[in-house]
């Protein structure tokens, strides 16, 4: 199972393109009607899309194996959460099945989609920032708890740890891929694309300030999953982070719990080099909620 994309509606997906590929790095896979795909450097055929409407959310799309969409039509079906099946039109294809969690957050789980060859040769020398993949998507939560429970449950995903502030959840070796935070409301957090290095994080921070955006936290290394991280807010609304060298677990990881996650005064990063916009952060992290447009379907009723 791995995350690869994320799915938002928004007003202006032009504009919101622009400044991902000129600024942000990605680079225009595809335009479909008025849909933008974004892609990076890694072999996903797109990593974020925007199509024109309201800011929301549309979906967060897995891919995985036969076997584990099977599994997950089953428990998904036994647990009665809103679903369908789903063939995707977006670049890559694919079927399976799309899912509401109690919160409202929806999770689209494709199997048989295609990859494309990944891009090199942008270089230091040409300043090029680009982003590999995704590397989480984080969520707010009013419950954040139930929320960890109910995916390990369901989703057969792994709780990794625990801190005041999130509940840390990976579906594969990666420490996490997903996160809930401990908001009081249920909402887009945040975006996390993968960088080749810490390297490639400074040369982000520094093409970002070349166009006059600074960082609303970071750069820093955070306690779980001790990625690196700078967080900016996007002006066409959400959060989104460069990220990289989020830790990797073994099946056994020890859940941690906010007592194994706790700062000395004054820090919140384990390098403690970097301000936080907390009310700036906080207003970006409300803007994008979730909408369910489609009708749920009984995935017994999918035709084999
Ligand atoms: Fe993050």
């Amino acid at each position: 199972m791995k995350l690869r994309s994320i799915e938002l509606s928004l007003p202006d997906p032009a504009a919101a393109a622009a400044f991902m590929v000129d600024i942000w790095g990605l680079v225009s896979a595809e335009v479909r009607g008025s849909t933008h795909y974004l892609r990076g450097s890694g072999v996903f055929p797109y990593l974020v899309s925007f199509q024109p409407g309201d800011e929301f959310v549309r979906s967060t799309t897995f891919v995985c194996e036969g076997d584990e969409l099977a599994g997950l039509k089953t428990r998904v079906a036994a647990q009665g959460w809103p679903a369908r099946p789903v063939v995707s039109q977006d670049p890559g294809g694919g079927h399976g099945i799309e899912v509401e969690l109690p919160e409202g957050e929806l999770l689209r789980f494709l199997e048989e989609t295609s990859n494309t060859a990944p891009i090199a040769g942008y270089s230091k020398a040409s300043k090029r920032v680009m982003p590999v993949k995704l590397t989480h998507v984080v969520f707010n939560s009013a419950d954040a708890e139930a929320s960890g429970h109910a995916v390990e449950e369901v989703l057969g995903f792994r709780v990794s740890d625990r801190t005041r502030g999130m509940v840390f959840v990976r579906c594969n070796d990666s420490h996490h891929s997903t996160a809930f935070a401990r908001a009081g409301f249920a909402s887009l957090n945040h975006i996390a694309f993968e960088m080749d290095d810490l390297d490639a994080v400074m040369r982000g921070i520094g093409w970002m300030r070349d166009h006059g955006f600074q960082p609303a936290w970071g750069p820093g290394r955070h306690g779980p999953g001790d990625n690196v991280y700078a967080y900016y807010i996007a002006p066409f609304g959400p959060v989104i982070e460069y990220s990289t060298a989020v830790e990797k677990v073994p099946a056994d990881y020890r859940t941690g719990e906010p007592d194994d996650w706790t700062w000395p005064e004054h820090r919140i990063d384990q390098w403690g080099v970097s301000d936080k916009d907390f009310a700036g952060l906080r207003v970006a992290e409300e803007r994008f909620r979730f909408r369910r447009e489609w009708e749920p379907v009984p995935l017994a009723a999918e035709p084999a």
